[in-house]
């Protein structure tokens, strides 16, 4: 693991913007996995500007999210297919049919998992963007899930639903239910940069990098990944010494 400490979170979104600029120059066809959440909206704010300055293009370029709620409809103000449009996608040249979101269609709960996980073996990630959950979750792969976890429907930890009721008018409002890769094809990916920023997320960033790996911290495992890049801040590293 390489640990970058910046000295705040417009540096953080710097320092992660460069890092997706450069892959996406050496491999025009990228093929990156995407998060959403607070921790990335500084790097897609930068790449939408780097689009803007003919910097890059992504018109080569091919998404896959990490996941998505289940029990909202795509047109949700919260869902992740509404945050990706509003956030990145509706600002960049990315072609529509190299959006790829999990599909949350409850009619098809059967078999939505194993569709998105064919894609992901289809198409190997080069790039994966992570945030951590408090709990230490990448993706949406709760404390608990076992490491060798593929695309799948998960039950949300408490924990989670209580973090992301920020986003909702009350934490009854936050699904109980998520789709979402496995830790498995999270680690697949060639490179991977983990951004975690503010004192919240000390703890957590505490027990990745320097913690037992466990299933019971879904994020130690990514002290196995050979080529994988955490950016903090001096808040979110306070606990490392
Ligand atoms: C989001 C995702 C989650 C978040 C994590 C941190 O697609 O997969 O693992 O990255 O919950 O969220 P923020 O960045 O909002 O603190």
């Amino acid at each position: 693991m390489k640990v970058i400490i910046c000295k705040n979170y417009d540096e953080i979104a710097r320092k992660a913007t460069s890092m997706v600029i450069q892959e996406i120059k050496k491999n025009p066809q990228l093929n990156i996995g995407l998060a959403t959440g607070s921790s990335p909206l500084g790097l897609y704010k930068n790449l939408i500007d780097a689009y803007k300055n003919n910097e890059i293009s992504f018109s080569g370029v091919t998404s896959y999210n990490l996941d998505e709620y289940i029990g909202i409809d795509r047109s949700h103000p919260q869902s992740y297919y509404r945050f990706m449009f509003e956030n990145l996608f509706k600002h960049i040249d990315i072609k529509p049919e190299n959006i790829h979101l999990p599909n949350n269609d409850l009619t098809q709960i059967d078999h939505i998992a194993n569709d998105y996980n064919q894609i992901l073996h289809e198409n190997p990630l080069d790039l994966q963007i992570l945030g951590i959950g408090s709990n230490g979750h990448i993706g949406f792969n709760e404390p608990g899930t076992p490491l060798e976890s593929e695309t799948f429907i998960v039950t949300l930890d408490e924990q989670t639903r209580k973090d992301n009721s920020r986003f909702f008018k009350s934490i009854e409002e936050v699904p109980q239910y998520a789709i979402t890769m496995g830790i498995k094809n999270i680690m697949y990916s060639k490179k991977i940069i983990l951004i975690a920023s503010g004192k919240e997320k000390a703890k957590a960033i505490h027990k990745m990098i320097t913690g037992k790996i466990t299933k019971e911290f879904p994020a130690s495992i990514l002290q196995l990944h050979p080529d994988c890049t955490i950016i903090l801040d001096h808040e979110s590293a306070s606990q490392l010494s």
